[in-house]
């Protein structure tokens, strides 16, 4: 009889399943919280110096992301792609996460290195250079801005109030850093360090 009630009842119902989708997500959530594994930064992770932070905003504000993934999955034909799979603990410093799941490239979650900065310079400023069949977009405005260092310590003191240690030595030596460089400098400086604590692709 309580069943029948809350079949003819689309309001309660309604309430009833948002409460059992929450407390599934809770069960599947809340553990991931207290799990070392999820929490720890990987040995020898740190958080990313003057240049390759600036270049990760580049990354964003170009909407790299929007086709790049920075995940590989534990699965055969994506380790032998691109290399060990990713790890939780190789994003513990990543405000926001840049994981994404559209690939119209490939992952790029290990692609430090294995390029030389001269390859994505020209790859940036047009792919077709490199890659003729590429239908990456070109990016050679990166070539003629420069970095503005006037905001890098305040975003450094703005990720530490979130859990990443930035040092104040850090902070005040931000600026400086990125001082005379240009976007691509940055963009480049950033692409290289990515995934390069865990093995890269054999
Ligand atoms: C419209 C989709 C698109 C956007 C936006 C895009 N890419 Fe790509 N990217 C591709 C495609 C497709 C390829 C594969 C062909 C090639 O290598 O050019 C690629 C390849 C790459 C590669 C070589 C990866 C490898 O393992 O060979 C790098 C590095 C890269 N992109 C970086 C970037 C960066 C950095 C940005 C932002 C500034 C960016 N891409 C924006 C589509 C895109």
């Amino acid at each position: 009889m309580k069943h029948e009630a809350i079949e003819k009842n689309v309001g309660l119902m309604i309430i009833l399943i948002i409460v059992s989708l929450l407390f599934g997500t809770l069960v599947e959530l809340v553990p991931l919280f207290f799990a070392k594994e999820t929490n720890e930064p990987i040995a020898g992770l740190k958080p990313l110096p003057a240049l390759e932070l600036e270049g990760r905003d580049i990354y964003v504000r170009e909407g790299c992301n929007t086709c790049h993934s920075q995940m590989i999955r534990p699965l055969r034909a994506e380790t032998e792609r691109y290399g060990h799979y990713s790890v939780a603990g190789e994003f513990v410093y990543d405000h926001p996460f840049l994981w994404g799941s559209k690939r119209t490239g490939p992952d790029l979650a290990r692609v430090g290195k294995r390029y030389s900065d001269d390859w994505h310079r020209a790859h940036m400023y047009n792919p077709r250079d490199v890659v003729p069949e590429s239908n990456m977009p070109a990016f050679p405005w990166l070539f003629d801005n420069d970095i503005d260092g006037s905001r890098t310590g305040t975003k450094m003191a703005g990720l530490r109030k979130v859990g990443v240690p930035y040092t104040d030595e850090d902070i005040a030596g931000a600026a400086g850093a990125v001082e005379g460089k240009k976007e691509i400098d940055a963009l480049v400086a950033y692409l290289q360090q990515l995934g390069t604590l865990l093995q890269s692709r054999r």
